[in-house]
């Protein structure tokens, strides 16, 4: 749910300065991890007294294909919100720091979503990474407004309902103040705004055949399909800082593959988004006259099952949260015998429905701040929801 609770570190994000110059300290402690782990690398030494001297001539410095790569992967490992860690190391790394205009972003975008979704395979997904160039302390940087590569649009309509993802709303409405016309269904994909500092902000259009979607059946029950429920195969989240080494990667959309509560209890089951559980109660029929007889949560695992199976009959890759639990206490205890904390946030890490049958529910986590890590920004997080309505960053002041 969107309310903040007095007092709840809702977000976690460490201020960032982008003007600040690279913390020298970071950088080697970066290397140091990076070279004793990846023993490929070779001895750390020769290549701090490199990297020291950069930072102290430029203010910064420059990182191998082979830190990036790896502190991508590291960065995932140290994502306490997510379930999804054991197969961290082989996420899929695309170094393009090369790209520099709005155009050429788009189109890597576009060979990232295609990689994604399973070349030759649709709907077998492959966890990617894109990394673009990190920010320069001093200059602004490209990025991407949106929250993730494919979202639907929002519509408010005049006595005050949506159609469409309500969570979209304003984030539709700034894309239409600026001369996007969506067709008006309630899952019509959302433009991808990509910020330059050359070209401003420009709006890219998803082709059709980008976007694998799956349409929502029910094992069981007939009707369910004619709820006309759509969701899309990849969720691929574009507006986390990556920060590797005291670098800042602001553009550096990453994706994995669903876990179905994601969709059946988040996006169709909360009350301020498609909030679809009470007409999914009507059509089983069953009593809502009062909350006792748990006709919310009867329909919501009904609509879970939607989501598992209608995916699983797309041949497109999603998990359950029970299959997605097991796994990551088997990355708890491979980390644990490397001899690593795993750094985890329970009310993240726990699923939003059945959480007790779950075994991650059972137990408590570290809640260190490793790096390198994901950020979410204030700012990237405002933009991607109320792009009209932020505060300018201290940056575009
Ligand atoms: N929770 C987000 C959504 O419902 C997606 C976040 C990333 N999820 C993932 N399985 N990689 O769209």
């Amino acid at each position: 749910m969107s309310h903040a609770v007095p007092g709840y570190r809702d977000n976690p994000t460490p201020p960032w300065d982008p003007d600040a110059p690279v913390d020298a300290i970071e950088a080697e402690e970066f290397l140091r991890l990076c070279y004793r782990e990846d023993t490929r690398l070779g001895p750390v030494e020769p290549r701090l007294s490199v990297v020291r001297a950069q930072i102290a001539a430029t203010g910064t410095y420059a990182q191998t294909a082979d830190e990036v790569a790896y502190g991508a992967k590291v960065a995932w490992r140290n994502a306490s919100r997510c379930i999804g860690r054991l197969y961290w190391r082989s996420l899929v790394v695309l170094d393009r720091r090369d790209a520099r205009t709005a155009d050429d972003v788009f189109a890597l975008l576009l060979r990232h979503l295609r990689q994604a979704t399973g070349i030759g395979t649709p709907g077998q997904l492959r966890p990617i990474i894109s990394i673009f160039a990190p920010a320069t302390p001093g200059r602004p940087y490209p990025r991407i407004w949106n929250e993730q590569l494919i979202r639907y649009a929002g519509y408010r309509r005049s006595d005050g309902s949506v159609l469409g993802d309500p969570r979209m709303v304003e984030f539709t409405e700034a894309m239409t103040a600026r001369g996007w016309r969506g067709a008006g269904t309630d899952h019509d994909v959302l433009p991808v705004a990509i910020e330059t500092p050359e070209e401003g902000v420009r709006l890219f259009e998803l082709p059709g055949q980008a976007v694998l979607e799956v349409p929502l059946t029910h094992p069981d029950l007939p009707w369910f399909e004619e709820l006309g429920l759509h969701w899309y195969a990849v969720p691929a989240v574009t507006n986390m800082r990556l920060t590797i080494g005291g670098l800042h990667y602001p553009l550096a959309p990453f994706n994995g593959w669903y876990m179905g509560t994601e969709i059946g209890a988040r996006s169709f089951g909360d009350a301020d988004r498609y909030d679809v559980v009470p007409e999914v109660a009507k059509r089983m029929g069953l009593d809502t006259s009062s909350e006792g007889t748990l006709w919310r949560d009867r329909a919501l695992i009904e609509l879970n099952r939607a989501v598992l199976h209608s995916f699983d009959r797309a041949g497109v890759k999603i998990s359950d949260h029970h299959t997605e639990s097991e796994r990551f206490l088997s990355h708890l205890r491979n980390e644990e015998r490397a001899g690593r904390q795993v750094p985890a946030d329970w009310s993240w890490i726990v699923p939003p429905i059945s959480g007790s049958a779950t075994p991650v529910f059972h137990r408590y986590y570290h809640e260190a701040d490793l790096r390198p890590a994901f950020y979410l920004d204030e700012d990237a997080h405002e933009r991607a929801l109320r792009p009209d309505r932020r505060k300018p960053s201290a940056s575009e002041r």
